[in-house]
């Protein structure tokens, strides 16, 4: 947040500029404004993440990793249940979730890294509870690749063209029993800056979606 304060020009202590140099400093003052107001609308964080799936080899400094999953477990979580579980695949297990799908391999082997979700619930399935553990962790795995994305880290989250049954996911990482599979996020260092790239246009839009009542 940005707060100003403006002097009063009243106190006899507050030096008296001549009236050119008041004015610059009006327009630099008026400026400055402008460009924090701008600023702030041009960069949200919430929209900052965009699925990006081209990446370079540089690597994501463990840091960015760690700021990203300490952000993934503050998601809204009722009953703090804590329903998720993250697995970050090294180099043998990576090599196996590249060999899951043969098809995928030469796909997969220009992905720099990994994180799998999964949804550990105590909930019988579908019930209330469980869905509302569902929701948590996929709010999990959204402020991770949203606070990647801040640190100008890409992500996309894939499930379905993995072209594996989550089951065989679920055995390469060795997760737990009963674990379900949320998402594969795919992230690293993106070929074209994350400014650049644009959102799939939504085709409801907000007004489509949203009814507003009486
Ligand atoms: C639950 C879930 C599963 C997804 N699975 C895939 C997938 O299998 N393949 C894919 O290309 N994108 C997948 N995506 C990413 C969406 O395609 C992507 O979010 C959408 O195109 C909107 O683009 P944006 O993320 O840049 O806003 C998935 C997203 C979610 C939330």
């Amino acid at each position: 947040m940005i707060r100003f304060r403006v002097a009063a020009t009243s106190n006899p202590n507050t030096p008296h500029l001549p009236p050119q140099k008041t004015m610059l400093l009006k327009i630099l003052f008026i400026s400055v404004v402008s460009a924090a107001c701008v600023n702030s609308l041009a960069f949200n964080p919430a929209t900052a993440r965009r699925s990006v799936a081209r990446f370079t080899d540089a690597p994501v400094a463990s840091a960015v990793v760690d700021a990203a999953l300490e952000a993934a477990i503050l998601a809204p979580n009722h009953f703090l249940s804590e329903p998720w579980r993250f697995y970050i695949p090294g180099e043998k297990t990576m090599k196996a979730l590249n060999e899951l799908n043969p098809e995928k391999t030469k796909m997969f082997e220009k992905v720099p890294n990994w994180l799998i979700v999964t949804l550990k619930s105590e909930q019988e399935l579908h019930s209330k509870l469980w869905l509302e553990d569902l929701s948590a962790v996929s709010c999990a795995t959204q402020n991770f690749m949203t606070s990647l994305a801040i640190d100008g880290v890409g992500s996309k989250w894939m499930t379905g063209a993995l072209g594996s049954p989550p089951a065989a996911i679920l055995e390469t990482v060795k997760a737990g029993e009963g674990e379900e599979l949320v998402a594969a996020v795919w992230f690293g260092m993106p070929e074209k800056g994350l400014e650049g790239t644009k959102a799939p246009p939504r085709k409801l839009g907000v007004e489509g979606c949203l009814t507003r009542l009486d």
